[in-house]
This record gives C-alpha cells, structure tokens and sequence, in this order.
C-alpha cells in the first residue's frame, strides 16, 4: 500500500494544496465529456454520441497519432468566443482547485480557424476566462501553437492574423503530429515571433523517430526557451549538461505519458531532476488522459518513490521553467517552502 497519509508526499490534499505553475496544458485537452455534449447541444452539432460514457467510449488511442485523430474532431462542437470562453473557465477553476496559482495555456487556433471559425473567437474567448481566472487565483497567460503537419505557410498565415492580438498572448509552441514535421519546418515563423517579443517553445514528443535530432535542433537553431515533453534528451548526456547550464524547462507529463507510449518515464524524468535541470510535472490533455495536474504528481511519486524535497523542487522548477519575471519567481519559489514547511 502506498504511504498517503497527510504528510506524505503521496497525500492528495497535500498534493492539491502545494502551489504550483502549469506549463503544459492545451485548452482544448481540458474539454471533458460533459461540457463537449452541452456544447454540442448548444451549437446543433450530432457528434455521434449522447451519453458521457458513451463519449468516453470513444477515448481509444496507444500513440500520439491515435490520440489525435480522437482529440481534433472533438473541437467540431467549440464555436462561439462563448464556447471557447466556457471551456476555459471551467479548466482554469479544476486548476484553481489543484494548486495551481500561474498557467501558461497552450491553445490551437488552426484547429478552429481550418473548420472556419474566425481567429477573434478563439483568441477572446480564451483571454476573456483568463482575466476572470484572476478572480478563482489564478494567473492565467495563453502559448499560441501551431500545428506542425500544417505547412510552414499555414503557420506565418496564423501567426500575421494572431498579431492584431498580440497582447493576449505570451509566446508560441508546435504541436500537433511530429513524424515527418522537424522543429526547423519552423524556424522562420519562429524568428518572427521571437522578433515580436514572444517567447518560444516547441514540444519534442516521447519516443518519436528522430526525437533526440530534433531536441538538438531546438536548442541549437530555434533556440527555445524551454521544450514540451523532451525526456528524450537524457541519451545524450552532454546535451543534458548543456540544458542544465542554460536553465531550459522541461514540461514533462507522466500520466499522457503513459497513454501515447508504454512507459509513464519517470526514470527519464528523474534523471533529469537529479541533474539539476528545471523539469516540472503538467497534464497536457487531462480531459482525455483523466489527470489533473495534481494526480500527475501523484502517479510520479508513486511509481519513483519521491520524496517531500524531491516534490518541493518539482513545484520551484514549475515557476523557474516558466515566463514570470524573477521577482514573480521568487514569491512563488518561497511560497512552495512555506507550504512545505507548515505541512
Ligand atoms: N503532443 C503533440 N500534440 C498535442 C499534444 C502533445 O502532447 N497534446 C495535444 N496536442
Ligand atoms: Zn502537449
């Protein structure tokens, strides 16, 4: 039996309560089965499927691949600012109730505007329930990403149509399928938002073909600031020295971990907390992989038997990985020590 008494670090009230920053979760991964059938119903879309369980039903992939050809034709039933707005608040106040007092939201908006939905909706609605989320706690800021089996056009398209709204979001990612689609598709649409003063970061999907060229390739052409995923990068035990010199974030996810490939890695995750690397635990798509933040900790330290320090550190590296500014960074860093001191 595992050890969840209160003060373990297996506990999930002192798991829920520790603070913390997510820094890898896509909006439309928060859709939960509920909200995707009133939305549904809202708009007059037949999504095939009238109950929760039968919606859950459908929830059937062991790949990246497969997971996305159930995730994208979900996103028929976002259509209004409104329905965007609504699918956010309700992630932003599950988050409230995890801990999680900063979050820096992926969001998709070619998935929309390709189903011709005009960028606006998606954008406003989505900054809209981030202001509120201020109110439940929670300081929200939005990562625009692309979809990287779109072309590059496709990309530098949403890029110039999102700038009109430039202070609504903080930074770019890429998602979406990696196979066949390396981070330097993007290197132009990348210089260009970095020239507009966002932020960067590209995910590196587990286990991909190539995974290990391609995190290369975003440390050294993109230049990123942090990589989504990217556990990949402990078999090259130099580039993780170098990772660690220059404070790259990792936003590792173990529970979507475990349901894109056969392995939660934590062992990768661990390695790379032990060599000093600023590696955080997220959710990723937890309507879909049944995990809130919160529970990724817990399913982490209870397959790698972590410790109270080793999830204090988990917690710091979450504000250290993310785009706060240093004094925001610090409050919160001291805010994890005084939770665990008092716990
Ligand atoms: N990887 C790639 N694309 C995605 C992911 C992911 O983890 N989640 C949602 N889209
Ligand atoms: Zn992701």
């Amino acid at each position: 039996m595992p050890d969840i008494s209160p003060a373990s670090p297996a506990s999930p009230a002192f798991l829920a309560g520790l603070p913390k920053a997510e820094l890898h979760l896509h909006l439309e991964g928060t859709l939960e089965p509920d909200l995707k059938l009133a939305l549904a119903q809202r708009n007059g879309i037949d999504i095939g499927q009238s109950t929760v369980e039968e919606v859950q039903a459908t929830y059937v992939f062991d790949s990246l691949a497969t997971f996305l050809a159930v995730y994208y034709p979900a996103m028929n039933v976002l259509q209004s600012e409104q329905d965007f707005y609504d699918l956010a608040t309700a992630y932003f106040r599950r988050a409230a109730a995890d801990g999680v007092v900063h979050v820096e939201a992926f969001f998709d908006p070619q998935a929309h505007t390709s189903r011709g939905v005009p960028i606006e909706n998606v954008i406003l609605g989505y900054s809209r329930a981030a202001t509120d989320a201020a109110a439940l706690g929670v300081d929200a800021q939005l990562i625009l990403c692309f979809l990287r089996d779109f072309s590059a056009e496709s990309a530098a398209e949403t890029l110039a149509a999102a700038l009109p709204y430039r202070e609504h979001f903080v930074g770019v990612g890429l998602d979406s399928d990696e196979r066949g689609n390396p981070p330097s598709k993007f290197a132009e649409v990348f210089a260009t938002a970095r020239a507009n003063g966002l932020k960067l970061t590209m995910h590196c999907d587990i286990d991909q073909v190539g995974s290990i060229d391609n995190i290369r390739s975003v440390l050294h052409d993109i230049d990123v600031e942090r990589i989504d995923h990217g556990t990949n990068i402990v078999e090259d035990p130099e580039l993780v020295a170098e990772a660690v010199a220059r404070g790259i974030g990792f936003t590792t996810c173990p529970v979507s971990n475990s349901f894109v490939t056969d392995d939660m890695k934590a062992d990768e995750i661990v390695q790379l907390l032990r060599a000093g690397a600023f590696v955080c635990v997220n959710s990723d798509d937890p309507a879909y992989f049944g995990a809130y933040v919160a529970a990724n900790y817990a399913a982490l330290v209870e397959k790698a038997g972590l410790t109270v320090d080793d999830v204090a550190r988990l917690a710091k590296n979450s504000f250290d990985a993310s785009w706060l500014p240093e004094e925001k960074k610090a409050e919160y860093k001291a805010a994890v020590d005084a939770y665990i001191a008092a716990a």
